[in-house]
Parts: structure tokens; C-alpha cells; sequence
């Protein structure tokens, strides 16, 4: 059987799977239960300054976006930091941290971006016995307007600094929760890099408006008529982490800086695809507000047997393996060639592919073959785009497969080496420097 123990900057955890720092790791009655679950890590819900606590909004704090199954994709908030008083979350995190002691205590934080406030706090997380930090410079409401969360993550200048701070004042481990609401990622992680972090964790949510209620002509969640941005997650966000995810892991800057990967982890699937990009951990935090603290069985499950037939003994067996796999278009091999195939067996003859193919591609699959209703894939139009098999209603009716030989459509032998756009004919620089 695989062994999904994981060693994250020292810090072990039974399994790969944290829950990020959020309402499911609040308090210790929902971290406890979260354990007895199996969750191997927490991110406590951000703690802020000492003093009068954290106001939230009274009124509704999430909008969603869902599939026409009602099953949800996307979830958007406007809650703030724990509005829960300093003492008492310090307290529980260090009675929770003595209750468990296998499992991962990292301690989310976010004070004013002056020096004081946060060597004070770290003093204080010390003293609960927790294994690491994870500097909050994510969050994209309400804080940011207060010159905290994004507004720290979106200045890699203030992300070096604060990490120095951090490391200058204290021994525990640093992880730089990073926001995706910026250009280039690489940047404010190279500068997690620069201020001595340990580790970078992202994504954090994204600025968003899910909808606008019609009647009201306000956006959603409304409060009193109003509403603002919000922080966008779930499965909807998934695409968006992994690239950023992969942007840094195979930056010459950043190649090797441990990463905890978050944003839209459902399934095992999802965890070992954050994995096969570098992470050495996920964190989760829509899918157990969603389902409850018991789909951790289900990706631990999963990722056992997944890896058991994989022959991965362990999680650093296939760590990072998709990583010299992610390359820039001008590299990508411009000669293989690849054509639609339908399985006629499976066909249910919906029309959908070819309504697609033949409205917004390239007018490749008939939807009428002597004078019968049939699909078929002409070679000579089809440029393997790949679209009728997303819009197939039907699993694995249609794939693509591979050509070689004379391209039906080009009417030009294909050649079998790699050739990409650097070295094309028609790229004008190449085109250039042989004029040259
Ligand atoms: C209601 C809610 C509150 C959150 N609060 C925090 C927070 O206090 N600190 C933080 O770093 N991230 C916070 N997050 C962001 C999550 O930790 C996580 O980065 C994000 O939800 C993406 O993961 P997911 O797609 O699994 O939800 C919050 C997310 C939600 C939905
Ligand atoms: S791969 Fe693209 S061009 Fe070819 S049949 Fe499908 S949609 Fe049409
Ligand atoms: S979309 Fe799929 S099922 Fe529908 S006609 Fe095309 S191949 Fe057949």
C-alpha cells in the first residue's frame, strides 16, 4: 500500500491533505473533528492583531456559480479574518496542537505591514507549539482596502520584507500564502524567495462578482441593496492555481522553493495533479465546506490506490514529474499532427460535434452520409483542434489519434522530427536572420 506521509519544510503530516486556512479551521471543535476525520494538516482561519475583534457582515457571505446539475463550481466570499478574539484561538490551536501531535499546525496570519505587530504575533504563535506560519497576503476584500492581504501580495517589495521580518524574529518554518489577482506570478514569489521564506502557498481567492441579482440591481451576496467584491474559489479556480502553480515551479528563480498547493482540490485527482506540479502538499477548503470533513477519505482513498497501481511508493516518487513536461507555445512539437475519430458504436447522434465543428472550426464532421443522419470526421478539413471531443456529450466517442504519412489536409508528408516555432519558415525572426 502507497504511504502518503509528507514531510513539508520539516513539518510531518500523515497525508498530503490540509485544510486551508478558512471557516473549516476556525476553532478547535471543527479542526478536532476535521483530525478525527483524517485530514493531515490545518491551516488555522487567519489570526490578526490583539484587540477588539474582526467585524463580519451580518447579512449574507457567499455567492456561487453551479453546474446545471445545482452541483457547485465556484464560490465566492466577502468574510474577513477570524472574527474570533486572539487569546482564545491561541489557545485552542495549542491545546488542539498537544491533542494531535502528528498532525500539521500551521498558523495563517495577517497583522499591519509593520515590523512591531509582527514580530509580536509570531512570539505568540510560538508559544502554542504550532510548526509553522503562513503569512496571509491573499485575501482580495476588506483587508486589502485596510493596506493587508492582496494589497501586501500585490507589492513583491512588501512580500520580501514582511518575509524578513518573519524570519528574523522567529525559528518557525515561513510559508507565503500568495494572491492570485496579479500578472505574473513569478514575481511576488521570487520575493517570497528574496525574504528568506521557506515556502510559497497559493492560490488565495480571486476578486470577483459571481452575479448580479436583476430585481435588486445589486450584486450578490447583497447586503441591504449593496454589494462588493468578493473572493472567488472551488473547482472553478483549479485551472488558474496549476498554471500559477506551474509558472513557479519551473521558474529558474524558484525551482525547488517548496509549494503547498490550493485552489479548487475536490478529488485525489486533483491533489495529484497539484503534486505532479510540485506541491508537496494541498490544502482544500470549498470541498469540505461543500461536503463535509469526510471527503478526505475519499482523495486519501483514492490517491492510495491511484498510486498503487502507478508503482509511486511514496508522494516524492511523482512530485514534480509534470513539471519538465510544461513548456511555452514557441516549443511545442508544430509536427504532430493528430485528426478526429469518432467511435460510431458509441455515436448517439446528438449533432453537437458537428454543429461545432461546423458553425466556429473547420467544417469537419458531416452530419449526413448518403443521405443518412452519421458523423464522420472528413480528414481533409479536420486540423485536429480537438473541439468535437469536448462538446461530445457521450466519454470517449470521440478521440484523436496520431497521423503520419501524407496530411490528408496539407496534402504534405509529415515530418516525423520534432520541429517547433523557433525554427519554422514562416517565423519572421528565423525568416530574418537566414536573409541576414
Ligand atoms: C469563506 C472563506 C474564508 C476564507 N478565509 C481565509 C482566510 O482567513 N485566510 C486565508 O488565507 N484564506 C482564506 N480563504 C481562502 C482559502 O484558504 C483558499 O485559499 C481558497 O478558498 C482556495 O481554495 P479552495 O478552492 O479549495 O476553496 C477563505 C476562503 C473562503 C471560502
Ligand atoms: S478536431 Fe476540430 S477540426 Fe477536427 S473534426 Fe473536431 S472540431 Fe472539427
Ligand atoms: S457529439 Fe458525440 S455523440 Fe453527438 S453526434 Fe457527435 S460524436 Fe456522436
Amino acid at each position: 500500500m502507497a504511504d502518503l506521509t509528507t514531510s513539508f519544510l520539516g513539518v510531518s503530516s500523515p497525508n498530503p491533505f490540509w485544510l486551508a486556512s478558512a471557516p473549516p479551521t476556525d476553532k478547535q471543535y471543527n479542526v478536532e473533528r476535521a483530525f478525527e476525520a483524517g485530514w493531515g494538516g490545518v491551516v488555522w482561519k487567519t489570526l490578526g492583531e490583539a484587540g477588539p475583534p474582526i467585524v463580519n457582515v451580518n447579512g449574507p457571505r457567499y455567492g456561487a456559480i453551479w453546474g446545471p446539475d445545482r452541483r457547485l463550481l465556484g464560490l465566492n466570499n466577502i468574510e474577513l479574518i477570524t472574527d474570533r478574539d486572539l487569546e482564545v484561538n491561541l489557545r485552542e490551536i495549542e491545546q488542539v496542537k498537544k491533542n494531535w501531535p502528528d498532525r500539521a499546525m500551521i498558523v495563517s496570519l495577517m497583522v499591519p505591514c509593520e515590523e512591531e505587530p509582527w514580530k509580536n504575533i509570531l512570539k505568540c504563535v510560538e508559544q502554542t507549539g504550532a510548526d509553522a506560519v503562513e503569512l496571509n497576503f491573499g485575501c482580495p476584500h476588506g483587508m486589502s482596502e485596510r493596506g493587508m492581504g492582496s494589497a501586501v501580495g500585490q507589492v513583491p517589495e512588501y512580500i520580501e520584507m514582511v518575509a524578513r521580518w518573519c524570519k528574523q524574529h522567529s525559528d518557525l518554518p515561513v510559508i507565503v500564502k500568495l494572491t492570485p489577482n496579479i500578472t505574473d506570478i513569478r514575481y511576488p514569489a521570487r520575493a517570497a524567495k528574496a525574504g528568506g521564506a521557506d515556502a510559497v502557498s497559493l492560490i488565495n481567492t480571486i476578486s470577483s462578482i459571481v452575479s448580479v441579482d436583476l430585481d435588486s440591481m445589486a450584486p450578490e451576496p447583497t447586503i441591504d441593496g449593496k454589494g462588493s467584491h468578493g473572493g472567488y474559489c472551488g473547482p472553478a479556480v483549479k485551472p488558474i492555481a496549476l498554471n500559477m502553480v506551474a509558472e513557479i515551479a519551473r521558474d529558474a528563480e524558484t525551482r525547488g522553493l517548496p509549494i503547498s498547493g490550493i485552489g479548487g482540490v475536490t478529488t485525489w485527482r486533483d491533489a495529484a495533479e497539484f503534486i505532479a506540479l510540485g506541491c508537496g502538499t494541498v490544502q482544500v477548503c470549498t470541498a469540505a465546506m461543500t461536503y463535509g470533513f469526510k471527503i478526505v477519505q475519499e482523495m486519501i482513498a483514492g490517491l492510495e490506490a491511484w498510486m498503487d497501481e502507478k508503482g509511486h511508493a511514496g508522494i516524492e516518487d511523482f512530485r514534480g514529474m509534470a513539471v519538465p513536461n510544461v513548456t511555452d507555445w514557441q516549443y511545442l512539437n508544430l509536427n504532430y499532427v493528430t485528426k478526429a475519430r469518432i467511435n460510431q458504436d458509441l455515436c448517439i447522434s446528438c449533432g453537437r460535434c458537428h454543429i461545432a465543428c461546423e458553425d466556429t472550426s473547420h467544417q469537419a464532421i458531416t452530419n449526413m452520409v448518403d443521405g443518412v443522419r452519421k458523423f464522420e470526421v472528413i480528414d481533409e478539413e479536420c486540423v485536429g483542434c480537438n473541439l468535437c471531443v469536448n462538446v461530445c456529450p457521450v466519454d470517449d466517442c470521440i478521440t484523436m489519434e496520431q497521423i503520419a504519412g501524407v496530411d490528408p489536409r496539407t496534402k504534405k508528408p509529415i515530418d516525423p522530427n520534432y520541429g517547433n516555432w523557433t525554427e519554422h519558415p514562416n517565423n519572421p525572426s528565423v525568416f530574418k536572420e537566414a536573409a541576414e
